[in-house]
């Protein structure tokens, strides 16, 4: 069931002749980044980086590249609807029936449209993924980790790791946070290509914490 807003939203928006451009502007339009929401901007930003990481691996792994860049512009748009219903837990949930409905009315292909929702709805899987989860919808959970641990959220990290922070609060953090960067590593992949990316990420994180974290241990 979708929100009003969300509904709102669906019937006021122009489809464009092209699925991806189009996909572009009805996810601007559903995370609705007005200037007193940044959170949604850096979300918008996020699923574009997500589309472009899908799309390279779509094309070194040979997976159909159009719907696989919709799965991922889209994986997050109920995030606005899911804050607002205090329900952040479920965004994946509720995203899904809105790209599901989106792509309904968008008249794309029904099989495509199927994956398509499933990647939507399953992007937040860690360790144990469906014996069905197809190597199309893990790429789009893939791709969204591997934005997750690139430069940009890694800058992130390092500056919660030390803001105002004494020097052993510092070792501390950056200890927690090898350990959960290198948890996040072993997680199983969808393709080669993802694992590459993964790994090449999650160890520049992991050294940059190491130096870090010597810095803190010299004082
Ligand atoms: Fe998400
Ligand atoms: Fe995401």
């Amino acid at each position: 069931m979708l929100t009003e807003r969300a509904l709102r939203v669906l019937e006021a928006h122009v489809f464009l002749a092209d699925p991806v451009a189009d996909a572009r502007a009805f996810l601007f339009e559903m995370l609705d980044p007005t200037p007193d929401r940044g959170d949604m901007l850096y979300r918008y930003e996020h699923s574009l980086r997500v589309a472009a990481i899908g799309r390279a691996i779509a094309r070194a792994e040979g997976l159909p590249e159009e719907p696989l860049v919709l799965a991922c512009l889209l994986h997050d748009i109920g995030y606005r609807d899911s804050l607002a219903l205090d329900e952040y837990s479920r965004h994946h949930l509720i995203g899904a029936e809105i790209a599901r409905e989106y792509l309904a009315k968008a008249g794309y292909d029904a099989a495509l449209s199927r994956e398509i929702v499933l990647g939507v709805e399953r992007h937040c899987l860690t360790d144990s993924l469906p014996a069905d989860m197809t190597v199309f919808q893990t790429t789009v959970r893939d791709s969204d980790d591997i934005d997750r641990c690139g430069p940009i959220r890694t800058a992130m990290l390092l500056g919660r790791c030390v803001d105002e922070k004494t020097d052993a609060q510092i070792l501390a953090a950056c200890e927690e946070a090898v350990a959960r960067t290198k948890r996040f590593a072993a997680l199983p992949r969808g393709t080669a290509t993802a694992r590459r990316l993964i790994d090449e990420r999650c160890e520049k994180r992991v050294s940059l914490l190491e130096e870090l974290a010597a810095q803190a241990r010299m004082a």
